[in-house]
């Protein structure tokens, strides 16, 4: 009872059964303890649990990892907020974008997003860049290294898909010299190298009405079709592997005995 009162209401709500029921180790004090903080919480444990000096050196990493993420975070809020507003649609996207602009505070909500998407490619280059300037894609990290050549990939084509959105004539004729492109993509491009090979007796499978092209395109022009694709490739489907992909990347970053080090 005495104890019960030396408590201060933080240590109340440390030792109440539902946060120990959610944090089984309580408020760590001792080294174990913070380690085992980390270890046992779903997303702590996909960071590091000890760090090196020199990992959180500016110097060193130049932080752009760490940057990249929170940008993407950015992205994902200001995203959501967007998908309130914006509807994918030939007869809306257009107004919808321009009324968004002149919307407070919904039209900062699109500046952040169309902003932060342009930093987030700069970040994720320059990571790559001090990744491999500090020879970081060596082993045992060349898994990781590649997990983050996935995430690059993921990175451009979220702009791509997300510069059709507003629908302008930007965006329009940008999307079909992209999409154009895709046509002489190796085996699944019409066009592209080794495509005539993927046949059964005289029938081609990869036609210019069959290929990777017409996928994206949901026909053989940008249209309707291609707003509602990418809107969705956008919004759902690349953050969504997007994501998986950065818990293994960080989780990976752990396992190979966390970030590199100069020798
Ligand atoms: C969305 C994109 C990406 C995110 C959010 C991301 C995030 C991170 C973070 C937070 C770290 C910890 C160290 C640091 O901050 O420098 C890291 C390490 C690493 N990343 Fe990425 N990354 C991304 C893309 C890439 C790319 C494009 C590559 C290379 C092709 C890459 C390869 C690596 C490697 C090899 C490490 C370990 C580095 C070391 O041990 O020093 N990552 N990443």
């Amino acid at each position: 009872m005495a104890d019960e009162k030396k408590q201060n209401p933080l240590e109340k709500i440390a030792n109440s059964q539902v946060w120990k029921s959610i944090f089984r180790t309580g408020i760590p004090v001792t080294r174990r303890q913070r380690m085992m903080a980390i270890l046992n919480n779903v997303f702590l444990h996909l960071h590091p649990v000890r760090l090196p000096k020199h990992a959180v050196k500016i110097k060193y990493t130049w932080c752009m990892g760490g940057l990249s993420f929170f940008l993407f975070l950015v992205l994902t809020i200001s995203g959501i907020l967007l998908m309130f507003y914006y509807r994918p649609t030939v007869e809306y996207a257009y107004t919808d974008i321009i009324d968004l602009t002149e919307q407070v505070p919904l039209g900062v909500m699109r500046e952040i997003h169309r902003w932060g998407a342009h930093a987030m490619v700069i970040a994720v280059w320059l990571h790559m860049f001090r990744v491999f300037m500090t020879g970081s894609y060596k082993p045992p990290r060349e898994f990781n290294w590649s997990v983050g050549v996935l995430l690059m990939v993921i990175t451009m084509f979220l702009s791509f898909t997300g510069y059709l959105l507003p629908w302008d004539q930007l965006a329009i004729w940008a999307v079909t010299v992209g999409t154009n492109m895709a046509r002489a993509h190796p085996f699944i491009g019409h066009e592209g190298p080794g495509a005539s090979l993927l046949a059964i007796g005289d029938i081609n499978l990869v036609h210019a009405g069959s290929d990777i092209r017409f996928a994206l395109l949901g026909g053989r022009f940008v249209g309707e079709a291609t707003l509602l694709r990418f809107y969705v490739l956008h919004c759902i489907g690349v953050p969504f592997i997007a994501m998986i992909l950065m818990a293994v990347h960080f989780w990976r970053v752990r396992k190979d005995g966390g970030i590199s080090g100069p020798l």
